[in-house]
């Protein structure tokens, strides 16, 4: 079993290399000892504070020592207005609108395996792969039992925790602040490591001393969003991607969250991670339950690399689902950039034949099939095939498509509803929207309402008329807009501010009801590119379009930071048109090749337009993908050279297998210089082992790759790019 109680109530939980340790203390309250690398002693309760402070901390209403004090202890689970005045995990407002709450432990269960959460994506695992513990703790004053759950995935230095709230009492109260996990670490000299960005520039990698006082990541957008990522790590001053201590946490979740970190007066860091609170609360009835999102906790003492490689792992084999989530994806060929809203039949039935000649798997019509839509500003909600566009309707197109020999795939925005189409005529009310004032637009477009049943089901109808009627294998699920003016015709006033969460669990029943429907489906997320790029969406679509943004350099920074915590085969990545149509930017068919090579690999460009050279070059690509496949997609990730730190100018990366007897790295000089060094120190590799660079012919042996370094000893000019593949010989 990795999760010990003692005698004197402490519950240690143990991978092979991370221990985690709390205990109940006096009052039967909470108190949070270690967490870190694998320790062997089963109470550090010496690590408790008992903290001089003056006075001036209220002590809690029962007989302790004399310096205990919620606000300068390390609590398990923190809660707001008894005296803990740092931030608060969990805020209950009872009946009579006091917003106090105190959480005691009162019991707790410990099994083998993991929990589903209701109505909410989380990982999963076997009874062999993980055990769980719940620990109940009840606010007495409100009948709230609060149930934290942990389980700890034994193999992967990974803990994942979610929380339950029930009502215990005959009274109503509202939940005004949940969070799923809290952790109080003592005296680390930690930086905050995050992911930011926007549209077009996602998951910029971003890294900063923390000061004292709070520093919060969040979303309010409705999505976890472009701008921020429901990902941080708290790391230690020194670490590198191959030392140090490193406490990654990722929620696994849609909607607005934050993360939200407190530095206090005595050094205590304090970590919290959940929906976010502003735009929250929600009213619960007695008998009835809530549950919060699950966070991924995952600690590394060697480094970000090994953190990232845990993230990976546990994403591809314990959060993604389906007959997709390890088998290789098909090569795709998109028609977005190659044709936008003007297109035919005929159009892209010429793009599939050239593509199937040259190794592409699969055509994705994207917008613009259906209803009136040739541009932005119609028809999303009309899903209905427009024949005068498509001749002879859907299933005559993908019939002939499947005759190449190549399966057919499809975009959809279901959640929007342009204001100009027939489902709005029908439905005005189905769109989110606050009677009486203006409604937003973005794109052009509204967002319908995900809370009502009524808008589901003629979503779910929508897109299964379109499945039965033609040999659809793949579905790209769009969301090009956050959400404002938050109201819902259903729902009474004192449930409105439960809009955000209500939301994204309809969406998750749409999705759930779809991957059931057609367990066979592949689905790849989309919001505007990367706006949705969150561990929630891959437990229903093993893949998502990381941006928008289809310029190879940019895409070098965008993937790299993407590699933080999602696996290289949950990211879309495509060969695209040059000059690129974001950037204007020129980089060489070989380059944008190189660059989508380290993703679910496609092309979207108008592929009858190119050169006869740059067709022989799409083949080869092809080739390569298949090629490198076993290595890229279920291999180790190092990170070599970080786009980031512009030292260097340039980035690298590289995927050993798992038997350590082939690697293939990434090199990318993003500007030039007369004297820039090509030497990039390798990772990952059996030292012991000799390798041979299949291009070249040289070998050598592991340790002086990873010691004295590979030397690609040669000019680069700007955006060159080159992938070196070594075998063991
Ligand atoms: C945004 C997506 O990210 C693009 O790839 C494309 O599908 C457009 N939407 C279509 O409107």
């Amino acid at each position: 079993m990795s999760i010990k109680v003692t005698d004197n109530r402490v519950f240690k939980l143990d991978t092979k290399d991370t221990s985690y340790i709390f205990a109940v203390g006096e009052g039967n309250m909470l108190l949070h000892q270690y967490y870190g690398g694998y320790v062997s002693d089963d109470d550090l309760s010496y690590y408790v504070k008992y903290q001089r402070h003056g006075g001036v901390c209220p002590k809690p209403a029962f007989p302790t020592a004399d310096y205990f004090s919620t606000d300068v202890n390390r609590m398990e689970y923190s809660v707001n207005g008894t005296g803990d005045y740092r931030v608060s995990a969990l805020q209950i407002k009872d009946n009579d609108g006091h917003a106090s709450t105190d959480i005691r432990y009162v019991g707790h269960k410990i099994y083998p395996g993991k929990p589903v959460i209701p109505g909410m994506p989380a990982t999963y695992a076997t009874e062999e792969e993980a055990d769980t513990l719940e620990i109940d703790a009840i606010d007495a004053h409100t009948g709230a039992l609060v149930t934290l759950f942990y389980t700890v995935f034994k193999n992967h230095s990974a803990i994942t925790r979610h929380v339950r709230v029930k009502n215990t009492s005959d009274k109503s109260f509202d939940i005004e602040r949940i969070y799923s996990a809290c952790v109080d670490f003592y005296a680390e000299n930690f930086e905050l490591l995050h992911i930011y960005g926007m549209w077009g520039k996602e998951r910029i990698v971003e890294r900063n001393k923390l000061n004292h006082g709070i520093q919060t990541i969040s979303s309010k957008r409705g999505c976890s969003s472009h701008n921020h990522n429901p990902f941080v790590a708290l790391v230690s001053d020194n670490t590198t991607e191959d030392y140090g201590d490193v406490y990654g946490f990722n929620l696994v979740y849609t909607g607005n969250f934050s993360a939200e970190v407190e530095l206090d007066s005595y050094e205590t860091t304090r970590l919290i991670m959940g929906i976010e609170s502003t735009d929250f609360n929600w009213l619960l009835m007695p008998g009835e339950e809530f549950y919060a999102p699950e966070v991924v906790m995952v600690y590394s003492g060697e480094g970000l690399g090994k953190m990232s490689r845990t993230f990976h792992k546990l994403y591809r084999n314990n959060l993604c689902r389906g007959p997709w989530k390890l088998k290789k994806r098909p090569i795709l060929i998109n028609n977005w950039e190659a044709t936008y809203f003007n297109f035919n039949e005929e159009k892209l039935y010429s793009i599939a034949k050239e593509a199937k000649a040259l190794g592409i798997e699969m055509l994705v019509m994207d917008d613009g099939w259906f209803g009136g839509r040739s541009d932005d500003k119609s028809s999303l909600g009309d899903w209905f095939v427009n024949e005068e566009k498509l001749k002879g309707g859907l299933k005559a197109l993908v019939d002939r498509v499947n005759a190449l020999d190549m399966k057919f795939g499809i975009w959809f925005e279901p959640e929007m509803i342009s204001p100009i189409s027939k489902l709005n005529e029908l439905h005005p009310d189905w769109t989110i929207q606050i009677e009486g004032r203006d409604k937003s637009l973005s794109r052009n477009q509204c967002v319908l309402d995900m809370t009502r049943e009524d808008v589901r089901e003629y979503l779910f109808n929508c897109i299964k008329n379109v499945m039965d009627n033609a040999n659809i294998e793949y579905i790209k699920w769009d969301f090009n807009r956050p959400l404002t003016e938050i109201g819902s015709a259903l729902l009474p006033k004192e449930r409105q501010k439960e809009y955000f969460h209500r939301y994204v669990l309809g969406l998750y029943e749409l999705l759930e009801r779809l991957t059931s429907a057609y367990p066979h489906l592949l689905i790849e997320g989309c919001a505007s590119g990367g706006g949705r790029f969150d561990p929630a969406w891959l437990y229903y679509t093993p893949q998502i379009w990381t941006s928008d943004d289809t310029d190879a350099v940019e895409r070098i920074d965008i993937q790299y930071g993407t590699s933080m915590c999602y696996p290289t085969s949950s990211m879309g990545a495509h060969v695209s048109a040059c000059p690129n149509h974001q950037t204007k930017r020129v980089t060489s068919f070989k380059t944008r090749g190189d660059v989508a090579m380290f993703g679910t690999f496609g092309y979207e460009l108008d592929i009858t337009k190119l050169t006869d050279d740059e067709k022989e070059l799409v083949k080869v690509q092809c080739e390569n993908y298949h090629k490198y496949y076993n290595v890229i997609h279920n291999g180790d990730m190092y990170r070599l050279i970080s786009p980031f730190e512009r030292k260097r100018d340039s980035a690298a990366w590289m995927y050993v297998s798992s038997d350590k007897d082939e690697a293939i790295v990434f090199y990318g000089v993003i500007r030039t210089s007369l004297y820039m060094p090509h030497i990039i120190k390798l990772r990952g590799l059996d030292p012991a082992k000799k390798y041979t660079d299949l291009a070249t012919g040289a070998v050598y042996s592991g340790d002086t790759l990873m010691n004295a370094g590979l030397n690609i000893a040669r000019a680069f000019c700007d955006f060159e790019t080159v992938i070196v593949h070594l075998k063991e010989c």
